[in-house]
């Protein structure tokens, strides 16, 4: 049985202000007992986070890294550098970074390898835009973005990483996927691993991102192969990332 996994992605939001009400009100309402948490913050608030979360039951995480160790790159952080901060995950591959950065599935694979190198965990975005699911294309696209990760990790890496399964066209616009669209997704790519690691297949979370809010988390978490959630807007408010992490309980 897999234990759920709740995680919010703030994206570029926060100050050291709202960071210190949202992260209070987290800790102090976090009572799921079969649901584990963890906030994914904007770089400059991981010491914050540590500060703060320290000894709490939340765990943080950064929401990309560089697919290089140290060196002349500038404006890239490395994995080790996570870790300084006590980083458990990290985000890698969101479609905000393959859309704006251009990163390929091949340096998404490459910064989930840097990560695990690193002993962190990286939470593997995967997801089709609107115009690919229209032309029936959603699988192709989801598959090839999983396989780019699997050619890189060796069996023992694979068993250690998170995959999101989140659909463009719902990321942010108040569409959902419907439990049965996202778990046929979550299925697929848990036989996909399966395929190259049948115990990973068993125990590799797969959380569902793309307006996932108090009003439907239920039902998404319902689903078998649907392990837990990416939360967005919804995790701005503590209430409404909480009420997400108790529908997992
Ligand atoms: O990574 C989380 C995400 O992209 C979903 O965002 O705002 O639709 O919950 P949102």
């Amino acid at each position: 049985m897999r234990r759920k996994l709740v995680i919010g992605n703030w994206k570029m939001n926060g100050s050291l202000a709202a960071n210190s009400v949202l992260l209070r009100g987290i800790v102090e309402g976090y009572a799921a007992k079969n649901a584990d948490c963890a906030v994914c913050v904007p770089a400059p608030y991981l010491a914050q986070c540590q500060a703060e979360l320290q000894g709490t039951p939340v765990a943080w995480g950064a929401q990309d890294v560089s697919a290089y160790a140290a060196g002349a790159y500038t404006g890239e952080t490395a994995a080790s550098m996570l870790q300084d901060f006590g980083c458990r995950y990290v985000i890698c591959g969101h479609s905000e970074r393959r859309a704006y950065h251009h990163e390929s599935n091949e340096l998404v694979a490459q910064k989930a390898l840097a990560a695990l190198n690193a002993g962190l965990t990286p939470i593997v975005c995967v997801g089709e835009t609107l115009e690919q699911r229209e032309a029936g294309r959603t699988n192709v696209v989801v598959c090839a973005q999983l396989q780019a990760v699997l050619d890189v990790l060796e069996n023992p890496a694979l068993e250690k990483i998170v995959l999101a399964y989140e659909p463009v066209w719902a990321i942010g616009t108040g569409k959902t996927a419907t439990p049965a669209m996202a778990q046929e997704v979550h299925a697929l790519l848990r036989k996909q691993v399966g395929e190259r690691n049948p115990a990973a297949a068993a125990t590799v979370p797969i959380l569902y991102g793309g307006s996932m809010k108090p009003e439907n988390a239920k039902d998404l978490l319902g689903q078998p192969d649907i392990d837990g959630g990416l939360i967005g807007g919804a995790a701005l408010k503590a209430k409404d990332f909480l009420a997400i992490v108790d529908a997992g309980n």
